[in-house]
């Protein structure tokens, strides 16, 4: 089958790549051409990039891994230097790591799973743009894209729905405070997919429906 090309001689990172949104996303920029940093702190990011080299594209180093945890700038800026000693720079961040892990009334969310759901969506995105921007504004170039939530207008996920909003809000700000750097950033906000029963669960209680 052809592809088209539009990834070539760039440099993409996607987190959360070890399955679902991102894995699929790593998948379609490696067969577009384009070198991808795999992002996950699960091991099974492993398979994906096991998967990518053995597609038959012209791209010589397709991918490399960065078992990281992105829940922590330390875990953000080691992705980052990742890249750049692969590759030698970041061209496109792709900001995918992220998702509900208890749907219910807000009533019923304790502290800590409030602070859980903030940390899971909404830091990942902070972390990763502060990263990735010192290098970005250096080349005076870069896409940043941040993957979003129809959950911003929905019920009975407040605090993702909360984190979600964060990354709409630091989207649009980001865009404003770097475009005079040439850089882009923009956020998709997506509605359910249709994937395989998730490999890593959401939370260790049981699954709920994004
Ligand atoms: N699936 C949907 O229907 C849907 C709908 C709307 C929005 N979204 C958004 O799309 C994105 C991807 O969703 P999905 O369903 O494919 O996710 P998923 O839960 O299936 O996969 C998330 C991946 O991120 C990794 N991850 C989680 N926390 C991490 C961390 N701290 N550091 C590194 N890696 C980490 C996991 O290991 C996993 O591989 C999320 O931001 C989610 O909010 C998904």
């Amino acid at each position: 089958m052809h592809h088209s090309q539009r990834f070539e001689n760039k440099v993409v990172i996607v987190t959360g790549a070890a399955q679902g949104i991102g894995r699929s996303v790593a998948l379609a920029v490696a067969r577009e051409g384009g070198q991808v940093v795999l992002a996950d702190r699960s091991e099974l990011v492993n398979d994906v990039a096991a998967e990518i080299s053995e597609l038959k594209t012209g791209n010589r180093e397709k991918a490399i891994v960065a078992n990281v945890d992105l829940e922590t700038y330390a875990g953000a800026r080691e992705l980052v230097e990742a890249s750049i000693n692969a590759f030698g720079r970041v061209d496109i961040l792709i900001n995918n790591v992220g998702g509900t892990i208890w749907a219910k009334p807000y009533q019923e969310y304790e502290e800590a799973q409030i602070e859980a759901e903030i940390r899971r969506s909404l830091f990942p995105t902070l972390w990763c743009c502060r990263a990735a921007l010192p290098g970005m504004i250096a080349q005076r170039c870069g896409v940043i894209v941040n993957i979003s939530s129809i959950a911003t207008r929905g019920i009975n996920r407040i605090p993702y729905s909360a984190a979600k909003g964060g990354v709409n809000a630091l989207t649009a700000s980001l865009a404003f405070e770097h475009a005079q750097d040439g850089i882009r950033v923009n956020a998709v906000a997506t509605g359910g997919t249709e994937a395989p029963p998730r490999k890593i669960p959401r939370n260790s209680d049981k699954q709920t429906k994004e």
